[in-house]
């Protein structure tokens, strides 16, 4: 028997290179039984995949296509990278078509809304079906992990082939083989999980940013939120994992990574030799190549003044932090579990803006949480007043089955909800075009991100506070920091021109 390390299918021998371009599956023999450890197996079923694509391909003349579509947020995101990357390694031609031999859904659940989304699609994917029945779709992510709608799809949708969850997604190749070979239905959820496996290849949506997890799952149980329910226990990375993978982008183009978990600021607690998240920000800005950090999503009860001092510090940290204040009402804050009070908030903010000039701050709302009265909505006015947020993302509070929020009562009613949040829209929106107008005259770096989408002549990039400005310029600048003069703000984007050579 051959050990883990002989048996690895990378032609470099560092088993943290997992580029595209370095995995040899040629060196895999598919007549020997699969491996156990991971991530050998799943090399083993790419290898198997591949040969049953390239039958496919001599059989129908054209290679097979794939498409991956992502509901939700960041994580889920990174996830469809992973999914990508393997589909590359087995042979499918990625489309964006849905008119495709395989489709996957990565689908959230975090509100109703998400949900629906998918059943939508699904109808328009079973016609698909009908024109190619060797069609093969494949539902994984958040929504996955809820029993009951596995259970709609095992009744009613009978046309998926393939469902796995969020601790799983690693088994993606084997699980696909199984379909290829001719399952009909496979189905592989796990309630929960404590590993972290490493080392698959993914596919960047970008050359020149990429988001990196550093912990998977949550811990908060905010009363509202499935998302604990759905991935998991909190389990941070390894610093010397995230810092290998910081630096393979690095070597291969990316200048800005987005430190990715549903509260960064608790990184590092449980693991065997604890760190601080502000510890790993100090690590990760060593990495040469890397200009810019950014990260998502710090829970304000866990924000430090050791964090605070690292991002004042630091000329690559972006001066934006998204800290979601979900209300203003100190006793709706309890009722959501959030652990902090109105003032606390308030109180952080101030610090926040003082210590760090020119931060942005970001947030996230929930009109309608149940027991939520006028004078509860008022406080998250207020707070929205004092704080000024820079622009914040406001959502109707969506009642998720298993939450302890689902089964309390004053559910508030939806006319009364949606009078509110068109009055916090307002005043976000008019507080964010004020603020945005912050950095107007001014010269800043901006990261080039892309062509403009209306008017070619331009090039669209970032500001360090995530604001946009779109100036005259070739798609040659993409993935490059320029200094731009930002000469008119427009509400929430900038309009500006180039004001020097491009830095290297
Ligand atoms: N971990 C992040 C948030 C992840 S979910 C944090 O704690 O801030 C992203 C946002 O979705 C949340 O901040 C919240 O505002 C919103 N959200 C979550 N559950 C919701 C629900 N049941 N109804 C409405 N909005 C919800
Ligand atoms: Fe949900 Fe709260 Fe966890 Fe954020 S911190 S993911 S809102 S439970
Ligand atoms: Fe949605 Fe899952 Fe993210 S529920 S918001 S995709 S963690």
């Amino acid at each position: 028997m051959s050990t883990a390390e002989e048996r690895t299918p990378f032609k470099s021998k560092d088993v943290n290179a997992v580029d595209l371009h370095s995995i040899d599956l040629d060196s895999i023999d598919t007549t020997n039984p699969a491996p156990e450890e991971e991530p050998a197996r799943q090399y083993y079923f790419m290898a198997k995949c591949r040969e049953i694509i390239k039958e496919r391909e001599l059989e129908d003349g054209r290679r097979q296509t794939a498409n991956v579509t992502t509901f939700g947020c960041q994580m889920n995101a990174k996830d469809s990278e992973k999914l990508r990357g393997i589909l590359d390694v087995i042979g499918y031609e990625r489309t964006e078509s849905e008119e495709a031999d395989f489709v996957i859904y990565n689908t959230c659940t975090v509100r109703e809304n998400a949900n629906l989304k998918v059943y939508g699609h699904l109808g328009y994917l079973s016609n698909l079906k009908k024109k190619n029945p060797r069609m093969i779709i494949g539902l994984c992510g958040c929504m996955m992990q809820e029993p009951d709608v596995v259970e709609k799809l095992k009744k009613s949708y009978r046309f998926v082939n393939l469902i796995f969850g969020t601790h799983n997604i690693f088994k993606f190749a084997e699980l696909l083989y199984q379909v290829l070979e001719g399952q009909r239905m496979v189905i592989d959820i796990w309630q929960d999980t404590d590993k972290i496996v490493e080392d698959l290849p993914a596919d960047r949506t970008y050359s020149f940013k990429c988001g990196v997890n550093i912990m998977y799952g949550c811990n908060n149980f905010c009363t509202y939120c499935i998302v604990p329910y759905v991935r998991g226990r909190e389990r941070s990375r390894r610093p010397e994992d995230i810092l290998c993978e910081v630096e393979r982008l690095a070597k291969d183009g990316v200048i800005e990574v987005m430190l990715l978990g549903q509260n960064v600021n608790s990184y590092g607690k449980t693991l065997d030799e604890p760190i601080s998240f502000a510890e790993l920000l100090k690590m990760v800005e060593q990495v040469p190549g890397i200009e810019r950090i950014r990260f998502m999503t710090s829970h304000p009860k866990d924000l430090s003044d050791e964090l605070i001092a690292v991002m004042k510090q630091s000329s690559k940290i972006c001066c934006h932090l998204h800290l979601p204040l979900q209300s203003g009402s100190s006793r709706i804050l309890k009722k959501m579990n959030r652990r902090y009070t109105k003032e606390q908030y308030l109180a952080l903010a101030d610090k926040l803006r003082r210590e760090i000039p020119g931060l942005s701050i970001t947030t996230d709302i929930i009109v309608g949480f149940p027991g939520e009265t006028e004078e509860d909505f008022q406080e998250t006015l207020d707070v929205v007043q004092k704080v000024r947020f820079d622009s914040a993302f406001t959502f109707i509070y969506s009642k998720r089955t298993g939450t302890p929020a689902a089964a309390m009562e004053d559910q508030v009613p939806d006319d009364i909800v949606k009078d509110r949040f068109n009055r916090l829209l307002t005043l976000v929106q008019t507080i964010s075009q004020e603020m945005a107008t912050r950095v107007e005259g001014q010269t800043l770096p901006v990261l080039v991100e892309s062509v403009n989408d209306h008017d070619d002549s331009l090039v669209t990039g970032r500001l360090a506070n995530n604001l946009l400005v779109h100036f005259p310029g070739g798609k040659d600048l993409i993935g490059k920091i320029v200094d731009v003069h930002l000469t008119e703000c427009k509400g929430f984007y900038y309009m500006g021109e180039i004001s020097c050579e491009v830095m290297e």
